[in-house]
């Protein structure tokens, strides 16, 4: 997608300098900085501080990781040491597991005179694959804004809420549950952004407000709490996020606070659907409550908020007393049987088992 104009990728090969470059997005939307990642303590380090961040560009990244280290030292040693590092770094986003099994699954046959050429070859094609599913899951996912829009009088938009940020900068390009949206914008079906702003790290505030501003979508930021009040005026016709994890019986982990928001659209009759590439199913797992790990963060993430201040530094600042003990779950789960639809690159399905094996027979068994 585009930054003033210029096409960008979140994450990239520069071929002059020979590192994978990043935009690190925690200082967005105030700076925009672009950041060199060459050895595995630099990937892991992007991963674990939240340079880059959502499942998708969490999992690209590691790819990423993985093929930089082959170059140096192509050992077997050296590619269980990395993957073991860059897999301990954020626990909830099963895209990471994904994309490291993949690549450990590759390289352990090669030799190790092969294995960077053919590191390099995946990541890069992992990235192309991420660009491709969010692709379709737009095609797909236009379908649902377009009967909506079509139920509303002419040129009304479709109100549409989303949480956190799963926009293209939580993927490689185009986002999981931004990408029905852009569709929407291209094919000129009028749409309105309501963005949670995501506390605590306002992921929906700093980078899904930004990346709607850059694509000129129109879009109202509004305070975790209000999403409720919004949907019982009848403000929103439908929520859509993405995941970090999406188990086999449908359950569905994002970012915390998506629980209340699928309780709130029930209870409203509002739809909820979530976007997904099938790198984010979890077939492990049948119950995503009980068995999805939830990471815990640290509790200054609660206790601080970061901003710009009026002389233009960004800085962050304390919100409550001194030594206010905080929890801090980053994820939450959120029971298939609120989830009105999985919106994925084979298609839209019912959040179930069922629904699931429907459109990924391969997986069951
Ligand atoms: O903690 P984050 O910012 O990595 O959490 C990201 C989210 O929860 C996203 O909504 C999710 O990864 C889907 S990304 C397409």
């Amino acid at each position: 997608m585009q930054i003033d104009g210029k096409d960008y990728r979140s994450i990239w090969f520069e071929t002059q300098t020979s590192c994978v470059r990043i935009i690190d997005q925690r200082w967005l939307p105030h700076e925009f900085r672009i950041v060199e990642l060459r050895d595995p303590d630099d990937f892991a380090a992007a991963i674990a501080d939240m340079q880059v961040r959502g499942a998708p560009l969490i999992g690209a990244t590691a790819a990423w990781g993985v093929a930089m280290q082959m170059v140096p030292d192509p050992s077997d040693s050296s590619l269980q040491q990395t993957i073991a590092l860059l897999l301990s770094t954020r626990p909830t986003a099963v895209n990471l597991q994904w994309a490291l099994d993949d690549m450990r699954e590759l390289l352990e046959p090669v030799s190790e005179r092969e294995r960077a050429r053919i590191a390099f070859e995946r990541a890069k094609q992992i990235c192309d694959e991420d660009v491709e599913c969010n692709r379709r899951i737009g095609v797909h996912g236009v379908e649902i804004i377009r009967e909506l829009a079509a139920e509303k009088p002419a040129g009304q938009p479709v109100n549409i809420l989303t949480h956190c940020n799963a926009g293209w900068l939580a993927t490689v390009d185009r986002g999981t549950a931004t990408s029905p949206i852009y569709q929407a914008h291209e094919e000129n079906i009028p749409v309105r952004v309501y963005i949670d702003e995501t506390r605590p790290r306002n992921q929906g505030a700093h980078i899904t407000a930004f990346e709607m501003k850059q694509q000129g979508i129109a879009h109202r930021l509004i305070v975790d709490n209000a999403g409720g009040h919004l949907m019982q005026r009848g403000e929103v016709d439908m929520v859509i996020t993405g995941t970090d994890r999406t188990a086999a019986n449908g359950d569905v982990c994002n970012k915390i606070g998506t629980y209340l928001k699928a309780l709130a659209a029930r209870d409203n009759g509002i739809p909820f659907y979530v976007a997904l590439p099938s790198g984010t199913i979890d077939w492990t797992i049948d119950n995503g409550i009980s068995d999805i790990p939830i990471e815990h963060r640290d509790g200054e993430e609660v206790t601080k908020v970061q901003g710009r201040l009026d002389d233009g530094t960004v800085a962050r600042v304390q919100i409550c007393p001194d030594e206010t003990p905080a929890v801090n779950p980053a994820f939450d789960v959120t029971p298939a049987h609120l989830v009105t639809g999985l919106i994925t690159e084979r298609g839209i399905c019912e959040a179930s088992k069922e629904g699931l094996a429907g459109l990924f027979p391969e997986h069951i068994g």
